[in-house]
């Protein structure tokens, strides 16, 4: 039987193995969990857990722009523009009209902002940042809409997508430890639990009911297409003593 990579079924399918009510006790460790068959909803992803999973997709999406960067110094013609402009495309649909427009310029920053000081100049900052970014990614968009990226294109593409990725690190960064933890103190649980429907909604009215597993499954392409795909290429030689 083919398995079933949608969590929810994965989690669904594991209560009913549980039958009735199961308890289960982590060998070595103080953990009991009790599982039972009402218990089959799949695991509330909270507000600023959605936000920053959405920033995994969208820094998967900037390291493939870093290490595109070398490449088109190297050999241009190497460089598949058809996989670049999907990222772009990505980076536009969900991260600018999604992640940026509807839940960060809507929900987060006017909250933010309210709270003066440094926050404040923050969230003038990171609107900035937004707005650069779709620039670039119009920029992006343009440059790779043909068969090949020319050799007059390959040093400011290289230039601009070291530059975004330098931001946008950095962007997202100061939100996961700065900007996030400092909206969420304005709720209750409760009331972030609400908040995290809301998220939800606006997510499937956006994409359909799995628009984060959409954009991951995209993000996972692309890095296939251009032979990201396997991490342990990503680990380094130990250093030399
Ligand atoms: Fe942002
Ligand atoms: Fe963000």
């Amino acid at each position: 039987m083919k398995p079933d990579p949608n969590r929810r079924d994965i989690l669904r399918n594991a209560a009913v193995l549980a039958a009735a009510t199961a308890t289960v006790s982590v060998p070595g460790s103080l953990l009991v969990l009790s599982v039972s068959a009402n218990d089959e909803k799949e695991p509330e992803v909270t507000a600023t857990e959605d936000l920053m999973r959405e920033h995994g997709v969208i820094r998967r999406a900037l390291l493939v722009y870093f290490e595109t960067a070398p490449k088109l110094r190297q050999n241009p013609a190497s460089v598949d523009p058809a996989a670049l402009r999907q990222t772009a495309q990505l980076f536009r649909t969900f991260g600018e009209d999604y992640h940026e427009r509807m839940l960060e310029e809507q929900h987060i920053f006017p909250l933010v902002r309210k709270q003066g000081g440094e926050l404040e100049r923050y969230a003038d900052i990171l609107t900035a940042q937004h707005k650069r970014g779709r620039e670039i990614t119009d920029y992006i968009l343009a440059i790779t809409n043909g068969s090949k990226i020319s050799a007059a294109h390959a040093e400011p593409l290289a230039k601009v997508f070291e530059t975004f990725v330098l931001m946008y690190e950095n962007h997202a960064a100061r939100e996961d430890t700065i900007i996030f933890p400092a909206w969420k103190k304005n709720f209750s649980n409760k009331q972030l639990d609400e908040i995290s429907d809301q998220f939800e909604e606006i997510e499937h009215k956006m994409f359909g009911k799995d628009g984060f597993e959409d954009a991951e499954k995209k993000i996972s392409n692309i890095e296939s297409a251009l032979g990201f795909a396997d991490l342990a290429q990503f680990t380094p030689p130990p250093p030399k003593v």
